[in-house]
């Protein structure tokens, strides 16, 4: 009979066999639970020969980067490189307004990062006498993902530039001459928590919600600027803190705080102040491709309003998207 320990077992063994002694692997990773998970399951199959690549893109959350790398590091001992291009990234996005441009001047921009720190890592993986060059590229890639890229593309990969689907582990695998390897790719999401807690991650990061590749760029309309990324990042910490202390966080798929350029009046103490509109979005989903708006009780959404309006400088006001999946989607871009 099948169990997740089994299936753990089996996999590392398929791993060891596949990799080899001597061979190494690299990966990129994002924090998210399917990356982590991946990139867990090879650290226990061959140790440090798995080499794993973080990207701070200067668009992830509050303190985010650090936390990954707390958690990838420290917590889980995977051999984290971690690459700080934020200053080019938000250089990049200056003068973009159209949200297909931001996402693949995005998705360009991260291969093009990945591919000169994997450059930088092959060497050192080939001096540091832990084993051959590395032959392998490691993709968090689920069931659903690979039933989606055989079948039909869903309506969020026809509609949005997907970075993180296609584009890198094509480079890697046709460019580089790696060889794939895709170790949760019969699993569905639920079955990569239950495998993620049998390899001892923990909990808060086995249910961490989706976060998308373009990360906050486009949950900010328009063209992103440090200030917006420092409101959107505020705002989205007080949002996401208040679910988590109401015990609402594991009841809701994906939860955000996104910027509306736009600004509007208001009176602040006895000034008139002129800021920057919060849009709330917390939706319910079991598949992503159909979402409601979360109820919140009225009582908390005041809360938030307070905390961001009083917290978060330059906003003046606070809005609660309740628009269904179909016709909005998850994200506002
Ligand atoms: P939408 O906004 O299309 O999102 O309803 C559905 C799910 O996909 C995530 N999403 C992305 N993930 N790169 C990603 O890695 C992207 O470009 C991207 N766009 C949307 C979104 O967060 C939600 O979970």
């Amino acid at each position: 009979n099948w169990t997740m320990a089994r299936f753990l077992d089996q996999e590392i063994a398929r791993i060891r066999d596949l990799v080899g002694p001597e061979g190494q692997v690299l990966g990129a990773v994002s924090g998210g639970v399917d990356s982590t998970v991946a990139a867990k399951l090879m650290k226990e199959a061959i140790g440090d020969r798995f080499w794993a690549v973080l990207v701070n893109n200067g668009v992830m959350r509050l303190d985010e980067c650090e936390q990954v790398e707390r958690d990838l590091k420290q917590h889980l001992g995977i051999n984290l490189t971690v690459v700080d291009a934020s200053k080019d990234f938000l250089e990049g996005l200056k003068g973009l307004h159209d949200p297909e441009q931001k996402r693949k001047f995005i998705g360009g921009k991260f291969i093009d990062v990945f591919e000169a720190e994997a450059e930088k890592i092959e060497k050192a993986a080939e001096q540091s006498g832990k084993g051959t060059k590395i032959g392998f590229f490691l993709q968090g890639t689920l069931y659903p993902d690979v039933i989606e890229s055989l079948s039909f593309k869903g309506p969020s990969a026809t509609i949005k530039t997907h970075h993180n689907v296609g584009g890198l582990p094509e480079r890697m695998t046709n460019g580089q001459g790696l060889q794939l390897i895709e170790p949760l790719r019969s699993l569905y999401k639920d079955e990569v928590r239950e495998l993620g807690r049998t390899l001892g991650i923990h909990e808060e990061l086995v249910m961490r919600h989706p976060f998308p590749g373009p990360g906050i760029a486009v949950r900010i309309l328009g063209e992103v600027t440090e200030e917006k990324v420092r409101i959107a990042r505020q705002a989205d910490h007080i949002f996401i803190s208040e679910i988590r202390k109401a015990g609402l966080y594991d009841q809701i798929s994906q939860a955000y705080a996104a910027v509306d350029p736009s600004r509007a009046v208001g009176v602040m103490g006895d000034k008139r102040v002129y800021g920057y509109i919060i849009i709330l979005r917390a939706v319910t989903t079991t598949d992503f491709m159909t979402a409601e708006a979360f109820n919140f009780p009225w009582e908390f959404l005041q809360r938030v309003m307070n905390r961001i309006v009083n917290e978060v400088n330059g906003v003046c006001r606070v809005t609660y998207d309740i628009t269904s999946k179909p016709p909005g989607t998850i994200e506002l871009e």
